[in-house]
């Protein structure tokens, strides 16, 4: 019990409900501020102190926001955004359920809003543009002053009234990278402008011809109707996107929804007259063509088994028989040795005769017995 009790205690602190309103087809921005959350933090030890604060937001009874609601915050220490652009899918009512955490003492405050989503009195704009401003954070041009003063650089070069911002999105939302962390270096941030008049020259001027090729060589066209962007906005004009939603056949695009019921008619009749197959060649092929060709390498491997093998008879002899072999083999490597030998015109070393006298060189045949035969010589010399 004690836990629940504590629990709900500290979710006790609760700010009242806030009524905001949303218009389709336009940017829905809510600041959550920090200082209005701070002073709801019970834990008031430094009231100079600026925890850090960090939101989660979801629709009321769900784990997550309505997809066309996005949330952002940089540090605990800056505002947090909710954000985005409504369609017509969602007109109505939204709640949406916001927590603040203290960071430093775990504190949680909650806020309610009650997100009413009309309709735009004026339908769609038909005419969108889709800057892509390089230099900016998606957190950064939130803030009503910044839009708008990117709104007033528009203005100065699409002389219409009525311009609508449609839609702010992050470029890490549509598929761009995080930047290193250098040169100050940004995300990008994507914003839609509509307008009900049409494009004036001077927008339309970055999808010419000669300016596609600059932007094939990476290059940005240079025309001076965009200066009034710079330097506070620096617009890529290669990634301009014109949306002309008059030129779109309007049948085509929207999609008519039935009831969801299927209209009520006859049962499904299965034809009848449907002709009979054969599946018997089929069968034969796909049953007995694998069959017989195993049954051909059965044979053949049965055949290389009982008949073909080698060394059989080699196999069943005797010892005798294997000395005999032997035998036979050491007679004939030496026979073939002498034969070789014999061959061998070159004269033996001298050094290899049983005769030879390395003092004297003398080669005494050893057949052939002379008077020098050490033999026949006395040993001591009598004295004649
Ligand atoms: C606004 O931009 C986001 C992010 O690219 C996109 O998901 C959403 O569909 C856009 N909303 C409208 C109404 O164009
Ligand atoms: C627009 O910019 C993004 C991010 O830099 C890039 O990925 C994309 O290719 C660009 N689109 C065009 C048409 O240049």
């Amino acid at each position: 019990m004690v836990p629940v009790v504590l629990f709900s205690g500290i979710l006790a602190a609760s700010l009242p409900i806030l009524q905001l309103r949303a218009v389709v087809g336009e940017i829905f921005i809510h600041e959550l501020e920090r200082d209005g959350f701070q002073d709801y933090f019970t834990d008031h030890q430094e009231p100079t102190a600026d925890p850090p604060v960090t939101f989660h937001a979801n629709l009321l009874d769900h784990p997550d926001l309505p997809k066309w609601l996005r949330y952002t915050q940089r540090t605990p220490f800056q505002t947090g955004y909710l954000y985005g652009s409504a369609t017509d899918k969602e007109v109505g009512t939204q709640t949406i359920e916001v927590t603040a955490y203290n960071r430093y003492t775990y504190e949680t405050v909650r806020q309610t809003m009650v997100i009413s989503i009309v309709p735009s009195p004026d339908g769609e704009m038909p005419y969108q543009a889709d800057f892509f401003v390089k230099n900016w954070n998606v957190e950064e041009v939130l803030p009503t002053e910044v839009h708008e003063l990117f709104q007033q650089a528009v203005d100065s070069m699409w002389e219409q009234e009525g311009l609508v911002m449609v839609n702010i999105s992050s470029a890490l939302d549509r598929g761009g990278r995080v930047p290193l962390p250098i040169e100050n270096r940004k995300e990008g941030v994507y914003i839609k402008v509509g307008s009900k008049d049409p494009f004036t020259k001077c927008l339309t001027e970055a999808k010419s011809l000669e300016n596609r090729y600059w932007c094939k060589l990476e290059q940005q066209p240079v025309i001076t109707c965009y200066d009034s962007f710079s330097p506070r906005f620096k617009v890529d004009w290669c990634n301009l996107t014109l949306i002309d939603l008059t030129d779109v056949n309007s049948t085509e695009m929207v999609p008519i929804y039935g009831d969801g019921v299927l209209e009520p008619g006859p049962e499904f009749n299965p034809p009848d007259d449907a002709p009979d197959r054969v599946f018997f060649y089929d069968f034969l092929l796909t049953f007995l063509l694998p069959l017989i060709l195993g049954l051909l390498l059965c044979l053949i491997l049965a055949y290389i088994m009982c008949c073909r093998r080698e060394g059989v008879q080699r196999r069943d002899m005797k010892t005798s028989d294997i000395q005999m072999v032997h035998h036979h083999t050491i007679h004939g490597n030496t026979e073939e040795l002498r034969e070789m030998a014999r061959g061998r015109d070159v004269p033996r070393p001298l050094s290899t005769l049983p005769m030879f006298n390395i003092h004297t060189g003398e080669r005494i045949n050893p057949m052939q017995r002379s008077r020098h035969d050490s033999a026949q010589v006395p040993l001591i010399l009598a004295q004649q």
